[in-house]
């Protein structure tokens, strides 16, 4: 361990208590009324947000972008899409966030660029070897007349990471075709990125949510890697490191950036979203000279049982402990089946990458009773939370959206063999009898949104007991009041059925067991459904209990 690694001094900040929302700007709230969410439509929300209770907003990016994949295929780096408005309307969007007390992320995608990007551009006009190519990563394919790619890498979305140009050349992209990956070895790309860096900074930005922080840096010699090419680069101990996630050398990019950060002032922050197991390998990315935070997505992986969930917070709380960064928690994001639905399906079955029509439906009162319980257990928990829009009014997943609607670039490339992500990223619905239920005002929604969706909109929740709405807020303020984010917390049971721990003066407890527990001895302060008749905690609930 390096003396950083040691370092003991937990951080303090804003950020290390910080609930963080997810907006994405796509499907939040649509001010023009062409079915696509925009910046003004987040500006007019954003009393939404303060009344909620968050402290943090991160937009998913809303750059010029061919949209091949929703905008991670950025065209220009220090624009706004005229799909999302203009500059201007960005820089309205910080002033309004921050006069709420908001701090605002932003989305930075510096593993690739769009196809559309002027320097791609120039790269396929260049010829091969030229210093337009460097940018990029360009090799000459294998076997007679180059004919095949230059390794057997595929593309997180499905089918060949690499695609060839027409003077012979092949480009990797480990995402889409229009997502050429840059070269980070080179010089003008690490000095591009530190200047998209102080652009949004200067612009007033509270930091940076890094895209795939885990992909920059690629083996040097692109080894073959016969293993499935997912984006999680999960591993036993006893395997290989895959060769394209989690190399070494990204760390010295993220202390550049950090030190360009702190020279801001203003507590700027990075967070790096790294699909990378262990979480002591993870900490790796949130050390004191590198990143501030870093998606647990291990603990959005964890199966709903007891033993599953008390190994993931306290492997999570150790291994960021240990570099003194605060641990952080999430469920729901722009990528993964909603957890409203997700923790319906089958205990410890694989997660699948979208539900779809002729699938088997998740029961939508289990999924939200259980969400409702993982929402409580997680909002207690000591460190930073980061909520997906929409979750605060227990959305489900869309998971009988027509097939031809879809517009995830995973369904075309995986020969609709996975759906993709389409089903959590349709437009949130904010009024219950308003067109396309207040998310615009107009009919338009770029993904049709079900029917059965009028019964979550906020108008139907707010200021209604027990609604989920209310339940979020409740536990926010509450978060707030007990100062749980701090911890520490201290574990009162940890058995097959059953978790509960002490925090900030709150007993909280989570059954996952079949049959009813008592309550722990005190004033039940929240509770994620209601106790029985005899004052039990009932089965998949969780309950803050002041003692
Ligand atoms: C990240 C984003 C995802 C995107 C991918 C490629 O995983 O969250 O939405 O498709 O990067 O940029
Ligand atoms: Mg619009």
């Amino acid at each position: 361990m390096t003396q950083q690694e040691t370092a003991g001094a937990p951080a303090t900040g804003w950020w290390t208590e910080a609930v963080i929302y997810q907006i994405y700007p796509r499907s939040f709230a649509d001010s023009d009324g062409d079915g696509i969410g925009d910046l003004p439509g987040i500006t007019a929300r954003l009393d939404h947000l303060a009344e909620l209770g968050v402290d943090a907003v991160w937009l998913s990016p809303f750059y010029p972008s061919p949209q091949a994949d929703a905008g991670y295929d950025v065209a220009d780096y220090r624009d706004v899409d005229p799909l999302f408005g203009r500059l201007g309307d960005a820089d309205k969007m910080i002033a309004e966030a921050k006069a709420r007390g908001l701090r605002v992320i932003v989305d930075l995608v510096p593993n690739h660029t769009s196809s559309a990007h002027r320097w791609f551009q120039a790269a396929l006009a260049a010829a091969p070897g030229s210093p337009e190519r460097q940018r990029y990563v360009f090799r000459d394919g294998k076997g007679p007349q180059g004919a095949a790619p230059p390794n057997d890498w595929q593309s997180v979305f499905g089918g060949p990471a690499w695609t060839r140009v027409p003077d012979g050349q092949w480009y990797l992209h480990l995402f889409d075709t229009g997502q050429p990956d840059l070269n980070w070895d080179s010089p003008e790309v690490r000095a591009e990125f530190l200047d998209i860096l102080r652009f949004w900074l200067d612009r007033g930005v509270d930091g940076f949510r890094v895209d795939v922080a885990h992909g920059l840096i690629k083996q040097a010699d692109l080894a073959d890697w016969q293993e499935p090419h997912e984006i999680l680069s999960g591993q036993e101990v006893d395997k290989p490191r895959p060769p394209m996630w989690d190399q070494d050398g990204v760390h010295e990019i993220y202390r550049e950036w950090r030190r360009l950060l702190d020279s801001y002032g203003g507590e700027r922050i990075l967070v790096a979203e790294a699909w990378v197991e262990p979480a002591e390998r993870l900490a790796h990315y949130v050390r004191p000279d590198e990143m501030h935070q870093a998606f647990n997505f291990e603990y959005l992986l964890a199966a709903w049982t007891a033993p599953a969930q008390y190994a993931v917070i306290t492997r999570s709380l150790e291994a960021t402990d240990a570099v003194g960064a605060p641990t952080t928690w999430v469920l729901s994001n722009h990528d993964v089946v909603r957890h409203a639905s997700r923790l319906a399906l089958p205990i410890g079955a694989p997660r699948p990458n979208g539900i779809g029509i002729g699938d088997p439906q998740p029961d939508a009162a289990l999924g939200l009773r259980r969400a409702r319980a993982a929402s409580l257990l997680m909002l207690a928990l000591p460190g930073s939370a980061y909520l997906y829009q929409g979750e605060e009014l227990g959305l489900p997943e869309h998971t009988t959206l027509p097939d031809e609607a879809r517009q995830d670039p995973t369904w075309e490339r995986s020969g609709h063999t996975e759906r993709g992500r389409d089903g959590c990223r349709v437009p949130i619905p904010w009024e219950a009898d308003a067109p396309s239920y207040g998310f615009g005002p107009t009919d338009a929604s770029w993904l049709p949104q079900p029917p059965s969706w009028a019964e979550y909109a906020l108008d139907r929740q707010r200021g209604v007991p027990g609604s989920t709405y209310e339940l979020y807020r409740t536990a926010l303020r509450l978060r707030r009041e007990h100062g749980l984010a701090r911890g520490p917390l201290e574990w009162l049971s940890t058995g097959d059925e059953v978790i509960a721990f002490r925090n900030g003066g709150l007993t909280v407890l989570t059954n996952f067991g079949q049959a009813a527990v008592s309550a722990p001895a005190g004033e039940v302060v929240q509770s994620s459904a209601p106790l029985d008749e005899d004052g039990r905690v009932p089965t998949d609930v969780t309950v803050w209990v002041r003692a």
